[in-house]
């Protein structure tokens, strides 16, 4: 996979399949089951860290996080996250940020907001650095939103409006980002915004016309022990952990684990 890509797929059709990994071991097992893109998100405050947001979640561990992914090598991209606080300020500070995750391995970096970044987004591109917005539920909003709330039901040019998300999305991409995450919008709206465009959309809990989708991988292998109606868990890994490690807690005590063949002589 590279950048240019991603445009290919979508004239092509093709839709785009894009998952997070927070580590080396997981970055390889998703890059072997075949993902497109391997997002390093600032997800890693809720479903690592044990944080209630994304808030906390500072620069130094999305770097440090992005070069464990980056250390398995994917053939997939790898998209590295940048956290709140680290690209608000101004684009020069976006634009520092930005080159610190690609020199720990990010390919495209990830931003949240529309018409306000599109100066931080047009900053990052100039100097060659592939940029993914992120419209819809931004995480990072939360305490303006009042929480995880779906956006763009809403008529007006409100943040979290319709007609607002329409022009966050056109002001995205002339400032020149690659792709554009959609997050807990109406499927309709995120239909409308990927037809207006050019770059992909990446679709979570926005429905099926969106040219790629995007999954939390803990809630894709049912290691979350929070079920959300826009994801799909395909495996039931909570179940599977807490039974082997149940069962091996279980042979310790009765000594049936460590025998002779586990030892040394
Ligand atoms: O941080 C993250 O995992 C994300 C996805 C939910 C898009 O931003």
């Amino acid at each position: 996979m590279t950048v240019p890509d991603l445009a290919v797929r979508k004239a092509a059709g093709e839709p785009l399949v894009m998952v997070t990994a927070y580590d080396a071991t997981f970055a390889r097992l998703v890059d072997d089951a075949g993902v497109d893109l391997i997002l390093v998100g600032d997800s890693v405050a809720t479903v690592v860290q044990g944080e209630r947001t994304t808030l906390p979640v500072t620069l130094d561990e999305m770097a440090y996080h992005t070069r464990l992914v980056a250390r398995g090598r994917p053939r997939a991209l790898v998209v590295g996250d940048l956290p709140f606080g680290s690209y608000q300020t101004s684009p020069h500070q976006a634009v520092d940020s930005a080159v610190r995750l690609v020199k720990e391995g990010a390919e495209i970096v990830k931003l949240e907001g529309g018409l306000p970044m599109a100066d931080a987004i047009d900053a990052i591109a100039r100097v060659d650095i592939p940029v993914m917005a992120h419209l819809g539920l931004t995480p990072q909003s939360y305490h303006r939103m009042g929480g995880h709330r779906v956006q763009g039901r809403a008529e007006g040019t409100q943040a979290g409006g319709r007609d607002r998300l329409l022009a966050d999305a056109k002001a995205v991409e002339a400032a020149g980002a690659c792709a554009v995450v959609l997050e807990g919008i109406p499927s309709e709206l995120a239909a409308e915004i990927t037809g207006l465009l050019t770059v992909p959309t990446i679709g979570i809990g926005a429905g099926p016309a969106c040219d790629g989708q995007v999954l939390v991988l803990h809630d894709v292998l049912g290691l979350s022990d929070r079920t959300f109606r826009f994801a799909k868990a395909y495996a039931d890994l909570r179940s599977a952990v807490v039974d082997a490690v149940g069962r091996y807690a279980g042979d310790v005590r009765t000594r049936a684990f460590p025998t002779d063949a586990h030892s040394f002589h």
